[in-house]
């Protein structure tokens, strides 16, 4: 079995902390504050526990940061870069600013230069980052129902067994997986969070998500 760090108290913790549970895995959350997450404890069987960021990070075999963007490399520091050093770390983080949206679009606090993972990567050096599930409503991150899925998760990272670990997952969770390379494709993938979230802000609901069509592969071919 393997374990699962989660470092984040908020919606999207709890819904991959819940499916990595439902998937077989051993997780313990992360927070400043573990009391909050005592009812979720209670909640889970055996295979959940709770914890700083620190114990969380260290008790993780992978790792997933699912933290308030502005926070995240805090969050980092607070997690001990020593305790990810080595580990596959899932980054679900967007970089929203604290301006509110205008027309549906979400202010961002980064640059089309250097993206929040760019930020994580070189604050934690040897740990390896890997961009999933940002692009995402939370309530479709886990083994989405949607007409015409599978849906498509954008990642990329800087390592490839670390993409692997990490690919497996998606497939787990019901997902196909569109690998943009380095972990500077993630100055592309973390503002697919502004385009996903306007239908939402202008009412048209948050239950969409993003897929990659291309050719059937016999197109042309005279075989379909
Ligand atoms: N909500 C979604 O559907 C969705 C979808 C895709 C991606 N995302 C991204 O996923 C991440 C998590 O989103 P969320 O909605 O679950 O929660 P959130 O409210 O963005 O973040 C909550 C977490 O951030 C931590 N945090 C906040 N301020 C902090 C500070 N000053 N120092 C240290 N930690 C701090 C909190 O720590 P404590 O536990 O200690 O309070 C908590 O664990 C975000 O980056 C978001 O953009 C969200």
């Amino acid at each position: 079995m393997k374990k699962i760090a989660v470092l984040g108290s908020g919606v999207v913790g709890q819904t991959l902390a819940d499916g990595f549970l439902t998937h077989g895995y051993e997780v313990m959350r992360g927070t400043r504050d573990p009391a909050k997450l005592e009812d979720w404890k209670a909640q889970t069987g055996k295979h959940g526990s709770i914890g700083t960021f620190a114990q969380a990070a260290a008790f993780g075999e992978i790792v997933v940061l699912a933290v308030k963007g502005s926070a995240a490399e805090s969050v980092v520091d607070l997690a001990g870069v020593e305790n990810l050093a080595g580990k596959t770390v899932i980054d679900t983080t967007n970089p929203i600013a604290d301006a509110p949206p205008v027309n549906g679009v979400l202010d961002f606090f980064t640059t089309f230069q250097e993206s929040l993972m760019e930020r994580l990567q070189r604050r934690a050096p040897l740990a390896k980052f890997v961009k999933a599930f940002s692009c995402v409503g939370n309530a479709l991150m886990v083994n989405p129902q949607i007409a015409g899925g599978p849906p498509t998760m954008f990642l990329c990272g800087r390592d490839v067994d670390a993409k692997h670990d990490v690919k497996a997952i998606l497939a787990q969770f019901g997902w196909e997986v569109e690998d943009l390379g380095g972990v500077e494709a993630a100055r592309a993938i973390e503002p697919l969070c502004i385009l996903w979230c306007i239908p939402g802000f202008l009412g048209a609901g948050w239950t969409h998500a993003y897929k990659v069509l291309r050719p059937h592969p016999f197109a042309g071919s005279g075989m379909v």
